[in-house]
This record gives C-alpha cells, structure tokens and sequence, in this order.
C-alpha cells in the first residue's frame, strides 16, 4: 500500500516536473539569479563549461525535494529537523548524495529532477544538511 501511494506521488511529481521549466525561471527570478547561467560561461568565452555551473542547492531543493521533504511525504526525513537526520548524517555526503542520486526505498531516483547532474544533487543535500544544527 505504500509503495502505491509512492508511485501515486512519484507520478503527479513527474507530471510536475513537466512543466517545471517556467516555474523554475520564476524562481530563479524571485531569488534574483539568471535565468540563463550558461550563457554567462558561454559568453566569458573561458574554459569553464556550461554544465559546471548548473542550478544551485537552494533551487533545486525548492523545485523538486521540497514536495516531499517539507512535508514527510512517503516518510521523506523532514528538511531541518535533527531527529530525523541524525542515523542518515552519519553515512557522510557522499553515500547520501549516492542515495538520492540513484533512488533509496521511496526515494525516486535523482528526486525526480530529471536533467539534475550528480553535482546538483549533491549541492541540494548539502543545502538539506546546512539546514540541521547537529552536522
Ligand atoms: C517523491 C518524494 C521525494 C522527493 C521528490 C525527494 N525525496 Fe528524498 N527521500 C524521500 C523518502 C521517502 C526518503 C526516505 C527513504 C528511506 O529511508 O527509505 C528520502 C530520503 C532522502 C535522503 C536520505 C537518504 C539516506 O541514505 O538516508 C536524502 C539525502 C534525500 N532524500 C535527498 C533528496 C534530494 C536531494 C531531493 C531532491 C533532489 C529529494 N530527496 C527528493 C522522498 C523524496
């Protein structure tokens, strides 16, 4: 039954995502960053590739964690609260980035942000992590 529920809520979030696109340069204008980062890099004409700089912790958290982890759905561990992260914490950041990267029980893989690389999924756990007061 919970599996069910799960992939009830991995699906409407898939569907979500779809349209993500617009939100996502909503929030990027709200939190006043560029909608288009890559064209900076681009544009500087250096070394430094587009994909390097991708979306930070904060928005990716925004846009896609946060369904779940502000709200414990399907027994996500709740962002900021200590009692809940405090056994996780201790597999260290990259085991944990590893797990929301790949998918852990009802943790969808990558979090359902499907273009996230495995740099911006690890920024958003750390994002999770700088929210607790006992990593
Ligand atoms: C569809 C709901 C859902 C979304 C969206 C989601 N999570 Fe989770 N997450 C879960 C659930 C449920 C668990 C608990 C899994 C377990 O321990 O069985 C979890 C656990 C985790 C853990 C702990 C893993 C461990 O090894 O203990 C991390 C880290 C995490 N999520 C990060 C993220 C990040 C980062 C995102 C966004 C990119 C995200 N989650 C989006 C549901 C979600």
């Amino acid at each position: 039954m919970h599996k069910f529920i799960s992939l009830i809520a991995a699906t409407f979030l898939f569907t979500i995502n779809l349209f993500a696109d617009d939100y996502e340069d909503e929030v990027r204008k709200r939190l006043g960053l560029n909608p288009q980062p890559q064209q900076a890099s681009i544009a500087s004409n250096t070394e430094v590739e587009p994909t390097s700089e991708g979306r930070s912790g904060e928005l990716v958290y925004i846009q896609g964690c946060a369904a779940c982890h502000d709200a414990g759905l399907a027994g996500a561990p709740l962002y900021g609260d200590d009692s809940q992260w405090e056994l996780r914490i201790q597999k260290g950041l990259e085991m944990l980035t590893s797990n929301a990267y790949n998918g852990y029980n009802a943790m969808p893989a990558k979090g359902l942000c499907m273009d996230c690389s495995e740099e911006e999924i690890k920024r958003s756990v750390e994002y999770m992590l700088e929210a607790l007061t006992i990593n």
